[in-house]
């Protein structure tokens, strides 16, 4: 039996979430700087290429809206302004220290004016329907159970013919660099977590990461959460895929 299937049957259960919000507030100090080390800086690209997907085909559009979810530390609102200044940006996030670290860096009147936070369960949105024209959820996913509840929630606040991007790992289950990547991933990247945060955040990171659906089965709970139409570009020979999904337009 290969040593990917006997991972995955050793599932263990998701924490809930007040585990998963108390996980974030303990490694918050290190989010950032660890997120750069441990991607080997190619994180921050990865979210580049997911805010201009969330923006594409919005280029004439005016007052446009755009929802980030599991915001964090505001990095994916940060790329989204990057491109579209204009754009109103609501971020929201269940841990209340990631977004506190992520509003230090709304620096500028313009920053302030442009993305605004709140506190929020990405599984049950204080949101009315049909507001925003795009979603954005980066690394976000992986942590929600059930996802389903997430995904349509992103449908339900979506306007018609708008647009959820979800960028995450890929499942773990694949190898990948001929399985030098899956050895980083169950064996370097816990420990250098450890040793810099002093907490197992890390290894559950790599453990969700390995237990993550692939992008087809991903895919079918998009469809199955309402989407009309689902498409994933692979990055980095797929450590990360960026899931795009479109509400049917009216
Ligand atoms: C790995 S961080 C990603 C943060 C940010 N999007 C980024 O690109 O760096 C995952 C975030 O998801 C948030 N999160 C997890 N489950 C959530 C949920 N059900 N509702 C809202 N936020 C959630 C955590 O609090 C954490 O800030």
């Amino acid at each position: 039996m290969p040593a990917e299937t006997q991972k995955t049957e050793q599932k263990q259960p998701q924490p809930g979430e007040k585990a998963v919000a108390a996980m974030f507030g303990r490694i918050v100090r290190w989010y950032d700087p660890l997120n750069r080390l441990l991607s080997l800086g190619l994180d921050q690209g990865w979210r580049a290429v997911l805010a201009q997907t969330a923006l594409a085909g919005f280029e004439n559009t005016a007052d446009l809206r755009a929802l980030d979810l599991a915001a964090g530390t505001l990095d994916v609102s940060l790329a989204l302004h990057a491109r579209r200044p204009d754009a109103h940006i609501t971020a929201m996030d269940f841990c209340q220290p990631m977004l506190e670290r992520g509003r230090a860096k709304l620096k500028t009147p313009a920053l302030q004016a442009a993305i605004s936070t709140a506190t929020a369960d990405a599984r049950a949105l204080p949101l009315p329907d049909a507001s925003f024209h795009t979603v954005t959820m980066a690394f976000g996913i992986r942590n929600i159970a059930p996802r389903i509840k997430a995904m349509r929630e992103m449908h339900r606040v979506l306007m018609p013919g708008g647009r959820a991007c979800i960028l995450e790992f890929g499942s773990g289950r694949q190898r990948i660099w001929k399985g030098v990547y899956n050895f980083y991933l169950d064996s370097i990247l816990p420990l250098m977590g450890k040793f810099f945060s002093g907490d197992s955040a890390y290894a559950y990171l790599a453990r969700t990461i390995r237990e993550f659906p692939t992008a087809d089965e991903l895919a079918d709970e998009l469809l199955e959460a309402g989407f009309g139409s689902v498409y994933h570009l692979p990055l980095t020979s797929g450590i990360v895929r960026l899931h795009v999904a479109e509400k049917r337009a009216e």
